[in-house]
């Protein structure tokens, strides 16, 4: 059966959002594309390994890190569409224009940078916030609560490349056709699978997990499969597409560019998130680059972990 072309302009011109909304996930598939192509070329080019920096995380800032945030920051300038921008790779967010009728970004350029040298899958994370009822763009307006995003989307580069967008209309995969260079429908509709075929964790953390966390990995490994990326966005759209738990207890990975967005999806999509307390989206954050203990995926397997 042939499929019918549906290139992501099209997608988005029929859909009835926000057009802001619409221009800000074009400028992320467009800065995708870009990339895609440093991706493909970055031992050819020289862009492997690290810049010398240390970014506002304390991590090592890799090359193809600060790549991807000049590259979507230039996007979203471009595009009009967006006021703020918050980056992991930023210490203060980006304030681009003082129009109340923008979208308020949150991003990690890059997810995955301990994969980036050694070819395994890696991706980009975006949260969207309106800017609605704010007289004034400043550094505190993008910290909102992710039950206030009204789209998130996400950008997988591995053995193809992927745009996951979820919106008020659902969840729905564009996979990258390097021939003509445009994203193409090919996931309509994406739906949690019932079943929690998949678990992910990284098991090296054993010890500093609470009795709770290991007994009830312990249940888990009799009924679904380990698989563990070492990529957030990556273990997350595995578990997505075919059931499944990603847990990372300790409080490593971000509230506002990682957890997040991969919430707003999920929870689109039929499954849930919480920091093994409350749930994700109905924390307040504090700050920009504030972490978070995080357990997503299928509700039921979601709701057994839990944090005193
Ligand atoms: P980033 O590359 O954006 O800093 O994120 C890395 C994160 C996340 O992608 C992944 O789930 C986690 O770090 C892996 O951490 P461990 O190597 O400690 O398992
Ligand atoms: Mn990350
Ligand atoms: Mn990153």
């Amino acid at each position: 059966m042939e499929l019918t072309i549906i290139f992501l302009r099209e997608y988005l011109e029929s859909i009835d959002i926000d057009n802001h909304l619409k221009s800000t996930l074009y400028a992320i598939a467009n800065g995708a594309i870009l990339v895609q192509e440093k991706v493909d070329r970055l031992s050819i080019d020289g862009h492997t390994g690290a810049t010398g920096d240390i970014n506002v995380q304390g991590e090592v800032v890799q090359k193809l890190d600060e790549l991807g945030s000049q590259i979507f920051l230039d996007c979203f300038r471009t595009s009009q569409s967006v006021s703020i921008v918050g980056c992991e790779e930023l210490e203060n967010p980006e304030i681009i224009s003082q129009d109340p009728n923008l979208c308020i970004v949150n991003m990690d350029p890059v997810d995955g940078s301990s994969n980036i040298d050694v070819s395994v899958s890696i991706g980009s994370i975006f949260g969207i916030w309106p800017s609605t009822n704010l007289n004034e763009i400043t550094n505190k307006s993008l910290l909102l609560a992710g039950k206030q995003q009204i789209a998130a989307a996400y950008v997988v580069y591995g053995s193809n490349t992927i745009m996951v967008i979820a919106t008020e209309k659902g969840v729905s995969g564009f996979t990258l056709d390097n021939q003509c260079n445009e994203f193409i429908l090919t996931h309509p509709i994406i739906s949690l699978p019932d079943s929690c075929t998949y678990y992910s964790v990284n098991y090296s953390n054993w010890d500093q997990f609470s009795s709770n966390t290991k007994s009830q990995l312990e249940e888990l490994q009799k009924t679904s499969s380990l698989r563990y990326v070492g990529s957030l966005v990556a273990d997350f759209h595995r578990n997505l597409l075919k059931g499944g738990v990603f847990l990372y207890p300790s409080g490593k990975l971000r509230l506002m560019y990682e957890a997040n967005p991969l919430t707003f999806v999920m929870k689109k999509a039929g499954g849930s998130a919480t920091n093994g307390n409350e749930n994700i989206l109905d924390i307040v954050p504090k700050e920009l680059h504030e972490r978070t203990p995080l357990f997503i995926g299928n509700t039921k397997e979601v709701n057994k972990f839990t944090i005193g």
